[in-house]
């Protein structure tokens, strides 16, 4: 691949363009009027995690009905006791401050009759704190985000242009470079899709917002772009990563065989008082968990998991045929026509569902304001290990996590900016070498047997023998595209399996490390330990 010889340096470079990289953007052009600050996306701007929450976002709304204090101690149960209080109780406390900056920026949330903002409930909440629009919440957000960065004119918003590397004394001194040693980071080198080149991009600062990895799974709820980018390309620098082997499963994706990516069916639907029933139409929650229903997501979508395995059936069903329907459609017209046109009409039929990946709560460790282990480089949102989410994330806490780290990383730069020097002597992207014809379809081919084994060992349910045969099946993998890597043309498809095998092999290699079940990891062979 071809390497534009011209530097391209803006003050930030953030990388994605979900709630947390257009937050960030909004908040740094707004902070750092003068400076320079660049968006860049792999494919629209909207596609991301983001554009697909449904549920909405979770905060304190009503002190008359609810505390900051209920709210921390429901993320902290959810996490099964592996948060950090005091991120916990920062994130929660300044929750009420983000929202109404995002109302500000043009997001419009529900509202009841009255003219109150309607708030719903989703599992592990024990209280009703989800502002939402509809069932659509994430699109609503990057449609008023995305509008509000259009008329920013510090702002520039680059689509199909891929973060290959982060570019740190790896590249600038050549050397090996310890995980431990002092690395900073100067930018990124970016495939740009449409021309067919690599750019390099430096810069003061560089944002890490590219948020999950649900593509390393069969069924995921994630859009095809969510390939670990992010936490690969950090892992490659040296960032320090943790709780990767926390995967969230929703509980209720639409059973649709063939769909890609799942089709969610919100928690908020069960925090309307849908109903779970077997295949044979009979309740199982009660034997679960006192909360039944509206338990927390590790607990029912392993409840739904082993009914499954227990019967044999390919899905259950989520009964809504008793709630009223007009309330329900008002609230959920997406999910409404989505079975509508599957044939299946929620006044009558049950919907089927059955679990899918859906959230990463590990990933690049940040501070309180959003600083990874590598100098100049920040992280907020999905990509990141915050310590909000411990083991298992509470419903509806993860856009609220990239709006508060995004807007604490903007407060911390207000103090160091200005001292930061710009980036000198960046080598641009080094594009020597063979390139032989390799057949595409060999990627096609790895991708599908990532998600197998991932699905196969590392799902739900894992043991020591699973993990085993996904570590050496996965190093296969690792070599066979690392000769793809250093001899075929660069591409974004090649690119993402590299970033997929990493993650694989990353949340298998925690996955063994870690010695307890605890929210969204459980091994077979710790049960009764
Ligand atoms: C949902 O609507 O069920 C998803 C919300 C979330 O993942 O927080």
């Amino acid at each position: 691949m071809n390497a534009e010889k011209k530097l391209q340096y803006s003050d930030f470079l953030i990388i994605g363009s979900g709630v947390a990289g257009l937050s960030f953007a909004l908040k740094t052009a707004n902070e750092f009027k003068n400076s320079t600050i660049t968006i860049i996306t792999k494919t629209d701007k909207n596609e991301c995690n983001t554009k697909y929450a449904q549920g909405g976002i979770s905060t304190v709304w009503d002190k008359t009905v609810d505390s900051f204090e209920q709210h921390i101690e429901d993320t902290l149960t959810a996490g099964d006791g592996l948060c950090d209080e005091k991120v916990v109780k920062m994130v929660v406390e300044s929750a009420p401050d983000r929202l109404n900056e995002l109302i500000k920026w043009g997001t419009k949330f529900d509202k009841t009759e009255s003219g109150e903002y309607s708030l719903g409930r989703e599992g592990g909440h024990s209280q009703d704190r989800v502002l939402h629009h509809k069932d659509i919440t994430g699109a609503e957000i990057e449609r008023a985000l995305i509008a509000r960065v259009e008329e920013t004119k510090n702002i520039t918003f680059l689509t199909h242009h891929y973060a290959i590397d982060l570019i740190t004394e790896h590249q600038i001194t050549k050397k090996k470079i310890k995980r431990k040693e002092k690395i900073t980071c100067y930018g990124a080198y970016v495939l740009d899709e449409k021309k067919g080149v690599v750019k390099t991009f430096s810069s003061k600062i560089t944002m890490l917002a590219t948020g999950g990895n649900g593509q390393v799974y069969n069924t995921t709820t994630n859009p095809v772009v969510a390939t670990g980018d992010g936490i690969a390309i950090a892992y490659r620098t040296k960032a320090e990563i943790s709780d990767v082997e926390f995967i969230q499963f929703h509980p209720t994706a639409l059973f649709n065989p063939g769909e890609y990516p799942a089709f969610l069916i919100s928690e908020a639907v069960r925090g309307e008082g849908a109903i779970l029933r077997d295949y044979y139409g009979k309740r199982f929650m009660k034997k679960y968990d006192k909360r039944e229903e509206l338990a927390s997501r590790d607990i029912v979508a392993r409840a739904i998991d082993n009914e499954l395995k227990k019967s044999g059936t390919p899905h259950v069903y989520l009964d809504c045929t008793h709630l009223d329907f007009n309330s329900f459609e008002k609230h959920f017209p997406n999910i409404t026509a989505k079975c509508l046109t599957l044939g299946i009409d929620v006044r009558k039929d049950f919907i089927p569902v059955s679990p899918a990946q859906h959230y990463i709560c590990g990933g690049v460790n940040i501070n309180k304001n959003g600083k990874t282990s590598i100098k100049n480089l920040y992280a907020s949102g999905e990509v990141t290990r915050s310590g909000l989410h411990g083991a298992n994330r509470l419903a509806s806490n993860s856009l609220l996590e990239g709006l508060v780290f995004s807007h604490n990383a903007c407060q911390n730069l207000k103090k160091r900016f200005s001292k930061i020097k710009e980036p000198q002597n960046i080598p641009v992207w080094n594009d020597s070498g063979v390139v032989k014809n390799m057949e595409k379809i060999l990627i096609t081919h790895d991708r599908n047997e990532v998600k197998t084994i991932m699905s196969n060992y590392v799902g739900i349910v894992r043991s020591n023998e699973r993990l085993l045969r996904a570590e050496r099946r996965l190093r296969v993998l690792y070599e066979d595209n690392k000769r793809l890597y250093d001899y075929s043309e660069l591409s974004t498809d090649l690119c993402e399996l590299r970033n997929l095998i990493t993650t694989a092999y990353l949340i298998t290699q925690f996955s063994k490390n870690r010695k307890e079940n605890k929210g969204g990891f459980y091994s077979a062979d710790l049960v009764n330990k």
